[in-house]
């Protein structure tokens, strides 16, 4: 009960509405107490009559007027308090479904600010869509119980605890009887429960995992249509329900032979109390009308027993959905995570949240320096060894090596995506843990190597890292981008839906939207990795043109798959299994023999083994990078109007 408990402590903001349920509640189960009394006097009134005066066992008397009065009376008393039960239930009806909404509210909101405020290590663990499968499950259980727990399980709690005062004070054994009922049938329930909850987990299990994989598939569908891999996948996401079924099937039957076994231990404690009622009524220790009212009063504790087992299993399933609840907000956030998201993971009420873009640090050199950096995913693999380097403002780098060298995972660390596992790296002159990653990231505009965007517009794609853009300032950077012609060319333009993660993009149009929306971010720092890969040559030049005025007066670091980008900028930066290679200026790195040297002569050859090797490091232009470079001189100058593909 204790991860229950938790839930709603956890969300005292709402305690109004605990205070109106509780109040509610107890006033229907008040007013659904008040109907056997008066059937009882009803039932008295009228054999009273009869047997007073019915003498000779003939028709009884015609009844005086003061009776008939009474008993008209009694009827309209039962309308009342039946129709105020009535009104009353429905408040508390409309109590519970805001509560719970609101509780839903609290609950998810907090949920997504864990998640945010989550170390990326996080995610590398999961798959997104069992995330998501688990969220629904175990806010939707707790949330259910709670809203029948307050409409109907909780006026019928306080009614039986009232039934057995009522019942305790005509005769005691009476309520002996009733009061054994609701331990025996938890006590059966619980036992029913335990291994039922067993197949039900495993269940879940199979199900999160069936949806983990649906919502991936569909995700990527294209990537399963062009495998002809379809209906592979949808065997192994149907034996996932055939497990479930598989699974019900001893469930099931295990509940039901229980509940069976519950029946007949409820009705024999029945049959007992029946039998008791029945002898003391006939030995005249009950008035008719006291019986009436008893039976119906036992009857209506006859509903709460039954309930009992759908409460306990409900309950069951709410304590296991809270649990994999806190589990996920028991998670470590990261230890620079912004404040207010930090807040929200905890706040009583859902927040009120700012939403203006966070400001960049003040620049201060080294803008970026790396210290003897080492850095590991998995504990004991190395990826990054001994790193050293630093950037002066203004200054551009290009990262070289071979795929799987550490080149994104410099991107990684520049972000405070993972934290680095010995030596120092300082931005704008700040040490990376002591900053806020707020303070960071607001500082570095990236474009990613897999450019992910998101649904919604083609506007909102480029000003989501500055939501209150004009349209001007989106329509400026996307025409530096390239990416206003084909934007244009939409017969929505601007406000054209992209669709899931930009699914209705090109790959490169994908990619000029990212490069625009990094530039309107307008940050000190500037990270391209591969930010062009997926243009043709001539697009890639016009996005170049573009890129190069924005590297001006920013320091980049550059990932780049074309000798013509690299040679341009300041400081080339090569990596060999993890370790920096080698350090210099494109020049002074052409002749010394290392990897950039031996990328350039890779280039200029024709031979084929020399291509595949130039494809290791990701690079596929075949032109020697002089003539590439004189060749992007000659489109900064042209018009970086449409080129679209
Ligand atoms: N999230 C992660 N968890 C564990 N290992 C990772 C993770 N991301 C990358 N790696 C590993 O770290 C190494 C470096 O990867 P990284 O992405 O930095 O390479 P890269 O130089 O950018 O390669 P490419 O040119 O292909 O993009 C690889 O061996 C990769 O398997
Ligand atoms: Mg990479």
């Amino acid at each position: 009960m204790q991860p229950f408990v938790r839930v709603l402590r956890s969300a005292s903001a709402l305690w109004p509405f605990y205070l109106a349920v509780v109040l509610v509640s107890s006033a229907v189960a008040a007013l659904g107490l008040v109907s056997p009394f008066i059937l009882r006097e009803a039932t008295d009134t009228i054999v009273g009559h009869l047997s007073g005066g019915g003498g000779g066992g003939g028709v009884a008397d015609a009844p005086g007027a003061e009776s008939v009065r009474r008993v008209a009376l009694l009827a309209f008393a039962l309308f009342a308090a039946e129709a105020g039960a009535s009104i009353l239930r429905n408040v508390s009806g409309y109590l519970g479904d805001v509560m719970v909404a609101r509780l839903r509210q609290i609950l998810s909101t907090r949920y997504f600010a864990k998640l945010l405020a989550l170390p990326q290590r996080y995610f590398d663990n999961q798959v997104t869509g069992t995330i998501i499968a688990r969220l629904d499950r175990s806010i939707a259980n707790v949330t259910q119980f709670i809203q029948s727990f307050a409409n109907n399980f909780l006026p019928m709690l306080l009614q039986v605890v009232a039934i057995l005062a009522i019942t305790g004070y005509y005769y005691w054994p009476l309520a002996v009887l009733l009061a054994l009922l609701f331990p025996l049938y938890t006590w059966l329930t619980a036992l029913t429960s335990k291994r039922w909850q067993k197949f039900e987990s495993e269940k879940n299990a199979n199900v999160d995992q069936g949806n983990g994989r649906f919502a991936e598939v569909v995700g990527q569908v294209k990537v399963t249509k062009s495998f002809v891999a379809e209906t592979r996948e949808l065997d192994k996401f149907s034996s996932h329900y055939a497990n479930t079924v598989d699974i019900t099937r001893p469930q099931s039957r295990w509940w039901h032979s229980m509940d069976t076994a519950r029946g007949v231990a409820m009705n024999l404690i029945f049959f007992g109390i029946y039998l008791i009622l029945f002898l003391r009524t006939l030995h005249g220790f009950f008035t008719i009308g006291e019986m009436v009212m008893l039976i119906q009063m036992t009857t209506m504790a006859r509903q709460p027993v039954t309930m009992m087992s759908w409460i306990v299993d409900s309950a069951q399933r709410a304590i296991a959905g809270s649990r994999d609840y806190f589990k996920v907000m028991d998670e470590p956030v990261e230890p620079t995570a912004n404040a207010e998201l930090v807040a929200a993971t905890a706040a009583a009420d859902v927040p009120r949240l700012s939403t203006a873009a966070h400001r960049a640090l003040p620049v201060r050199e080294p803008v970026i320096a790396f210290d003897h950096v080492d850095f590991s995913y998995t504990e004991g693999e190395q990826v990054l060894a001994d790193v050293t380097f630093a950037a002066r403002e203004g200054e551009k780098i290009a990262l070289v090596g071979e795929s799987g060298g550490g080149k994104s995972t410099i991107v990684n660390l520049l972000l405070g995506l993972y934290p680095i596992t010995a030596g120092r790296l300082t931005v704008c002159g700040r040490d990376v843990t002591e900053l806020g990653v707020e303070d960071l990231r607001a500082s570095t505009g990236v474009v990613f190597q897999e450019p992910a965007l998101f649904s919604g517009t083609v506007f909102e794609n480029i000003a989501y890292g500055k939501p209150d853009a004009t349209m001007d300032e989106v329509v400026a950077v996307a025409k530096r981008a390239n990416a206003h012609g084909f934007i244009s060319k939409f017969a929505d333009g601007y406000a054209t839906v992209i669709g899931e993660r930009g699914l209705r993009l090109s790959g490169g149009q994908k990619q000029r939207v990212a490069v625009a929306r990094a530039m309107l971010k307008d940050a000190p720092i500037l990270v391209l990795d591969e930010a062009t890969s997926a243009l043709d040559t001539k697009a890639e030049r016009a996005v170049q043109a573009g890129l190069d005025e924005l590297m001006e007066g920013r320091t980049t670091i550059m990932i780049a798959h074309r000798l013509s980008t690299i040679a341009g900028v300041d400081t080339i930066i090569t990596l060999r299994d993890g370790r920096i290679d080698e350090i210099g200026s494109p020049a002074q790195l052409a002749t010394s023999g290392g990897i950039y040297s031996e990328l350039l002569r890779l280039t200029a050859s024709s031979s084929a083994a020399d291509r595949a090797r130039l494809k290791a490091f990701g690079f596929h232009d075949g032109q020697p990078a002089s003539d590439d470079a004189d060749e992007a001189e000659d489109t900064d100058k042209t018009d970086t109007g449409d080129t679209d593909i």
